[in-house]
């Protein structure tokens, strides 16, 4: 199976890919862990996109689709994809088609997070996540059991992320807005896209989720 999560900043895509992963053994696929893995390690990728995404605006078309495309084939071929944050543009879907298509792939689900962008700026600056496994959690919406200990691996280091001021979080739901959203329609014309509350609780989205893999 292979899915895209899309949403606006801080709609959940991350947080209910893990799921995914979790509960199917599926691979989240996500552009901007790669990008700011990219930007750690200091490669060529990194050093062009690190200021773009600490100003909130899109990394170019070929960068991001080349890196999906390294992904994918790091894949068993059995092994679903969910797409966190990629595809962004129209551009970008058009390169997934190919993508998905060199590799014998169909994309099953486009799963479409509502949400309340008032409320998002809240959800991100709360943000953070273990610096050793990278399970998320929010000051308010998730804490870990323990406070101070990372559920998944024990861990007791944890990170923001540089983008997650308010400045930046309202370019990035501009971003979203112009060049993300108007490539539903894409997905709508061929009846894979469907809708979920990103409003409710973590828990009552995932259930959304599994209903619509269900079929
Ligand atoms: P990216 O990393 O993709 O960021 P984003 O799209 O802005 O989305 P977020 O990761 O902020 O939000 P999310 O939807 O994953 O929410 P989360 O689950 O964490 O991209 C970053 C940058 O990289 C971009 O700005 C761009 O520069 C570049 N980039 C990346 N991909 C690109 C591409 N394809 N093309 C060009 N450039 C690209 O949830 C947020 C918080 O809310 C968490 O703390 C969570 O615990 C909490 N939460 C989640 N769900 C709920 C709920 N239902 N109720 C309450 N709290 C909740
Ligand atoms: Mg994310």
């Amino acid at each position: 199976m292979n899915i895209i999560l899309l949403g606006p900043p801080g709609a959940g895509k991350g947080t209910q890919a893990q799921r995914l992963v979790d509960a199917h053994a599926m691979r989240q696929l996500s552009t901007g862990d790669m990008l700011r893995a990219a930007v750690r390690a200091g490669t060529p990728t990194g050093l062009e996109a690190k200021a773009v995404m600490e100003r909130g605006e899109l990394v170019s078309d070929a960068i991001v689709s080349s890196l999906i495309g390294e992904e994918l084939d790091s894949m068993g071929a059995d092994t679903g994809a969910i797409f966190d944050g990629y595809p962004r543009t129209a551009e970008q879907a058009r390169s997934l088609d190919s993508i998905l298509d060199a590799r014998g792939r169909t994309l099953d689900h486009v799963i479409e997070l509502e949400v309340n962008e008032d409320a998002l700026v809240d959800r991100i600056c709360g943000r953070y996540t273990c610096a050793s496994c990278g399970k998320g959690y929010h000051d308010k919406f998730e804490l870990p059991q323990v406070p101070g200990v990372c559920d998944k691996c024990g861990s007791t280091e944890f990170k923001r992320r540089p983008d997650d001021n308010e400045e930046t979080v309202r370019t990035r739901m501009a971003e979203y807005r112009a060049k993300t959203a108007p490539i539903l329609p894409i997905y709508e014309t061929r009846g894979i896209v469907s809708r979920v509350n990103g409003m409710e609780e973590i828990d009552h989205v995932s259930a959304a989720i599994e209903a619509i893999l269900k079929g």
